[in-house]
């Protein structure tokens, strides 16, 4: 894939990347449409999985581009300490009809590596103020991803997560993962691994309930990564 022209790649390191093999044969996306990216040389790309999830209704569609660019000429930034603006409270109430029942308040970040942070400090806060201030253990699962920071490096349960950076949430033990060799392919409930779901059961019995501050699981897995 070309580069495209005039691109120093020597600057600009991406995450996840063994960069010298990227500067060696850099895929570089230069545009995207509908349901495919494009190359430099406007060769097509398929888009198959919406971004990184975060493409969902597809690229450059028309009504998003107009809605963000009438939202940046009223308000384009406004503080959120001690100062509110009409756009968050209304995707706020709207994300509250959608989610299931109870689920009902709302912290808006900046992406999910933030939101992870947040949910781990919550869920401390929450267990103090409740007089539990010993539930300071965090539980989560082989293989999961979540996210760049040092909360969710803490849960991380890929390898080379772990190795460099896992020091710094104590003590998380972790469920065992749910990849399974022989759920290939299945279509609907999948035969193997119901008994992976009480996989915290045997946490609990040997960390005790009463000292578990949450457990983070995503319910789809998404990197399952053995990061080897
Ligand atoms: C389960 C999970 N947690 C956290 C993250 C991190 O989100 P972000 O890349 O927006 O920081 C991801 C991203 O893929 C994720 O899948």
């Amino acid at each position: 894939m070309s580069n495209g022209p005039d691109l120093d790649l020597s600057f600009n390191w991406l995450p996840f990347t063994p960069n010298r093999d990227f500067r060696r044969e850099p895929k570089i996306l230069a545009r995207a449409k509908g349901m495919f990216y494009y190359d430099p040389l406007g060769r097509p790309i398929i888009d198959g999985s919406s971004g990184l999830f975060a493409v969902a209704a597809g690229h450059g569609r028309e009504e998003i581009t107009q809605a963000v660019g009438r939202q940046l000429d009223e308000l384009d930034f406004a503080p959120s300490f001690y100062r509110g603006n009409p756009p968050a409270f209304l995707v706020a109430e709207k994300l509250a009809g959608i989610l299931p029942a109870g689920l009902d308040r709302v912290f808006l970040v900046n992406s999910g590596s933030e939101a992870v942070d947040t949910a781990i400090k919550m869920a401390l806060l929450y267990h103090r103020v409740c007089g539990e201030a010993q539930r300071t253990l965090f539980v989560s699962r082989e293989r999961a991803y979540h996210g760049v920071n040092f909360g969710g490096l803490g849960l991380s349960g890929i390898v080379n997560n772990r190795r460099h950076f896992a020091s710094q949430l104590p003590n998380v033990p972790l469920l065992r993962h749910t990849w399974l060799a022989e759920n290939r392919f299945t279509r609907g409930l999948p035969q193997h691994g119901g008994e992976l779901a009480d996989d915290l059961l045997r946490i609990i019995a040997t960390h005790g309930a009463e000292n578990i501050a949450a457990v983070f699981v995503e319910p789809i897995a998404g990197s399952n990564s053995t990061g080897r």
